[in-house]
């Protein structure tokens, strides 16, 4: 008789919004309706360990489903053989909105013009004239600066003019950032794609009348589309250069009604997907990581 597969669920022990439990029971589910047990456990230093210069991670199972960023732990269950949804290589890559923008622009998919910040590491380095005149050289207003790491558009900012930019500047001066051109041709929209093992299966419209981030957790709307086929193409294309099995990409549209990559999300949400389109995203995501394994 075949032995019962088992997996766990990985979700950050600190970060307990309600969507995190929720995708964490959905997953848990479609993988029981396939006759997989699976545990859902919080991450943490319990978990993490090298002693006796060795990878002392003491999960066991056959798969684990990572619902975290955390790309040290990713690594070590990996390094314990276990297979790893996402990768740790995937989940890096994404986790940094810089890094995504870059290796993404190396195989010349479109990204929005972005400039990335210089590190900073004092709390009372100052930024020059040069600085400014050189951001503005580049960019007009209002243009965006990001923080290259964060979620739910909570690290994303719309400045307006100099005053605003020194401030943000200023706020974000000790962090990795970014600047980056405003596509604000449909303000407050963008185009939510969630490809499963290499294949788009849905897409929809996220709107928010109230702020340029289409985030749901923002106000942002969902809405069933129909994608074109060069949105789509190039969905596939960015999960496959990223090795996802799973994704979330938020696409903006530029002038001339071209998709840009603004974002790959290795963990998005589904809830608001699942919702406007009736289709059961947990289920394809569970069958597609049993297929994988098997
Ligand atoms: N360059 C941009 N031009 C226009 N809108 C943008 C741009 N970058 C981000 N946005 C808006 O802000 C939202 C959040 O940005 P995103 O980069 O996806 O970060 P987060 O990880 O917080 O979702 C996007 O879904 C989009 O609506
Ligand atoms: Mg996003």
């Amino acid at each position: 008789m075949e032995r019962k597969l088992k997996g766990g669920i990985i979700i950050n022990r600190f970060l307990r919004p309600k969507e995190s439990v929720l995708q964490a029971e959905k997953m848990q589910k479609a993988f029981l309706s396939l006759g997989v047990d699976t545990d859902v456990v919080s991450d943490g230093y319990l978990h993490a360990l090298i002693t006796d210069n060795k990878t002392a991670c003491d999960f066991n199972y056959d798969f684990v489903l990572y619902l975290d960023k955390d790309k040290y732990l990713a690594q070590m269950i990996e390094n314990r053989g276990i297979r790893l949804f996402n990768s740790y290589k995937s989940i890096d890559v994404c986790s940094d909105k810089a890094q995504t923008y870059i290796t993404l622009c190396k195989h010349g998919v479109p990204v929005p013009k972005t400039m990335f910040a210089p590190l900073s590491y004092m709390k009372d380095d100052k930024y020059t004239e040069e600085d400014y005149s050189g951001i503005e050289k580049n960019f007009s207003y209002p243009m965006i600066i990001k923080e290259c790491y964060g979620s739910k558009g909570l690290t994303v900012h719309l400045v307006n003019n100099r005053c605003e930019l020194e401030s943000v500047l200023e706020e974000l001066k000790n962090k990795p950032f970014l600047l980056q051109e405003y596509l604000g041709r449909y303000k407050g929209v963008d185009i939510r794609v969630i490809v499963i093992g290499g294949k788009v299966v849905s897409a929809i419209k996220r709107q928010n009348k109230n702020d340029f981030r289409s985030n749901v957790a923002l106000g942002g709307v969902g809405e069933k589309i129909e994608l074109n086929k060069d949105f789509k193409a190039l969905s596939e294309r960015v999960a496959n250069l990223l090795g996802l099995d799973y994704c979330g990409i938020d696409i903006l549209i530029d002038e001339f009604n071209k998709p840009v990559i603004c974002e790959v999300n290795s963990n998005a949400f589904f809830e608001e997907t699942e919702k406007v389109t009736g289709i059961n995203i947990a289920s394809l995501y569970a069958k597609h990581i049993i297929n994988s394994i098997k």
